[in-house]
């Protein structure tokens, strides 16, 4: 009996040891680190995703030690741009104080490997999805897409079109490439096309300069917006819930625009969007809806969107929404004079619903924000959107130099302040559902 209490008060004690009162000498890779690694870092640092290196070895951990100690320390990784403090997401992605204190210490005390075993490849990265099944359709492009080594950054969108027997209930979908660590961001439309013909338009339609081109070849495929979807590095697939989802068409393109980060020698991509079907009929679809600049309430964006070059200026925007409606998720977007962004909705009981801040606008690390259970917005409600820009030098990511003015329009070098929101009309007890992960 004796022997048994003390079992159990032994294991206590092991289990909160390596928390709380390990000393920095006693940080090792195998009970410590690697789980820290793995979970944070590994999803985008491994082959075939984004980032310049693999974190998955003890070497080739140990060897950056020191890099990663100043780079978790700084929080600049893991990237995470909202403040945590305003609102928490599902997909969050922050190192806890605690680990960023292990990190360090390991660091400095010469990275010891430790005891036990590692299992050195985490289980759940599968190549070619993140899903728990392999994809039931892939539409992606039939030929290889050449991206030049001139350093060039570059904004390409691709026709992809598709056809299938039956519309089918969309479960999840998810972004694909074989080629991820030269692209910046992707998002992507599907479309519902009926019959227009897909011969009589160009394959892919280069969006850098102009934006003109992209309309005048794709304009007759975009009456029917179905979905609206993206992808950063380090994101996974996007699923819903029971039965809410979208209905795939059975006919329509996908059309999917890729920012492409610039590189010093030729590569070739291949890219697309891979879905997975559930039996089970969609009963309650959800939509995205685009908010702000090129979408609903464009016009309250107050003052008028302009912002001349040499200063600094503000935006708001407050729309009403007419329906109880449940958010499932926020994505914010800027380009490059972006400072700062926050959404918050004030209900008629003037309750505030917090959405989203992020302090510091970067439009490298743009994602869509899950919320952990939907987001409860009742009829009434106003929305607001906040955002600041810097037109001035001090702003390092200016693409214009000397500034130059700039109004509210698509291109890069045009300004936008959007938001998207994915959203269903709101039924009894959605504030208590979980949005399954992204
Ligand atoms: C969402 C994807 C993602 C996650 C998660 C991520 N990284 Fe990165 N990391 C990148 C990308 C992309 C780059 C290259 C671009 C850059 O340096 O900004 C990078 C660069 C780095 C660099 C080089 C920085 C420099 O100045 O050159 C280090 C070191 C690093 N990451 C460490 C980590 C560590 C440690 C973690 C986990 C705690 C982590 N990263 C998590 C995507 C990610």
């Amino acid at each position: 009996m004796l022997h048994k209490v003390f079992r159990s008060f032994c294991c206590c004690l092991l289990l909160i040891l390596p928390l709380r009162h390990v000393s920095a000498q006693q940080v090792t890779w195998s009970q410590h680190i690697a789980p820290i690694i793995h979970r944070n870092c590994t999803p985008c640092h491994r082959h075939g995703e984004a980032a310049p290196f693999s974190l998955v070895t003890y070497d080739e951990v140990a060897k950056r030690a020191n890099f990663i100690k100043r780079v978790t320390e700084s929080h600049y990784m893991p990237p995470w741009k909202p403040d945590p403090h305003y609102v928490t997401f599902a997909n969050e992605r922050r190192l806890s104080d605690e680990e960023i204190k292990l990190l360090g210490d390991w660091a400095e005390h010469g990275m010891p490997k430790g005891e036990g075993e590692v299992k050195e490849v985490p289980q759940a990265f599968v190549e070619g999805t993140l899903f728990h099944r392999p994809p039931d359709l892939v539409v992606k492009m039939n030929t290889a897409y050449t991206l030049k080594g001139d350093n060039v950054e570059r904004f390409i969108v691709y026709k992809l079109p598709f056809e299938i027997p039956d519309s089918l209930a969309v479960e999840a979908i998810e972004f694909t490439s074989n080629n991820r660590k030269v692209i910046h961001h992707a998002n992507y439309e599907i479309n519902d096309v009926p019959d227009a013909d897909f011969n009589n338009t160009a394959d892919y339609v280069d969006n850098t300069e102009s934006h003109l081109d992209y309309y005048q070849q794709y304009v007759q495929y975009r009456k029917k917006m179905k979905y609206f979807g993206g992808w950063i590095p380090g994101s996974s697939y996007e699923s819903y819930p029971e039965d809410i989802g979208w209905v795939m068409p059975k006919r329509g393109v996908v059309l999917l625009t890729v920012h492409y980060a610039p590189v010093g020698k030729d590569e070739e991509v291949i890219s697309g969007v891979q879905f997975f079907f559930r039996k089970k009929p969609v009963k309650r679809l959800i939509r995205a809806t685009s908010y702000g600049s090129g979408g609903v309430g464009e016009k309250e964006i107050e003052p008028f969107f302009y912002i001349p070059a040499n200063v600094e200026k503000s935006f708001k925007m407050n729309v009403k929404l007419t329906e109880t409606q449940s958010i499932l998720y926020v994505w914010p977007h800027m380009h490059l004079l972006g400072q700062t962004f926050k959404a918050y909705a004030v209900t008629p009981e003037k309750d505030t619903i917090r959405l989203i801040s992020i302090p510091q606008w970067d439009f490298n690390w743009q994602e869509i924000y899950w919320f952990p259970k939907m987001v409860k917005i009742p009829k009434g409600t106003i929305l607001t959107i906040e955002g600041k820009y810097d037109n001035t030098v001090n702003n390092a990511a200016n693409p214009s130099f000397p500034p130059q003015l700039v109004y509210g329009a698509m291109r890069t070098k045009d300004e936008m302040m959007t938001m998207i929101m994915l959203s269903l009309p709101y039924e009894k007890g959605d504030e208590e559902k979980d949005v399954k992960r992204p």
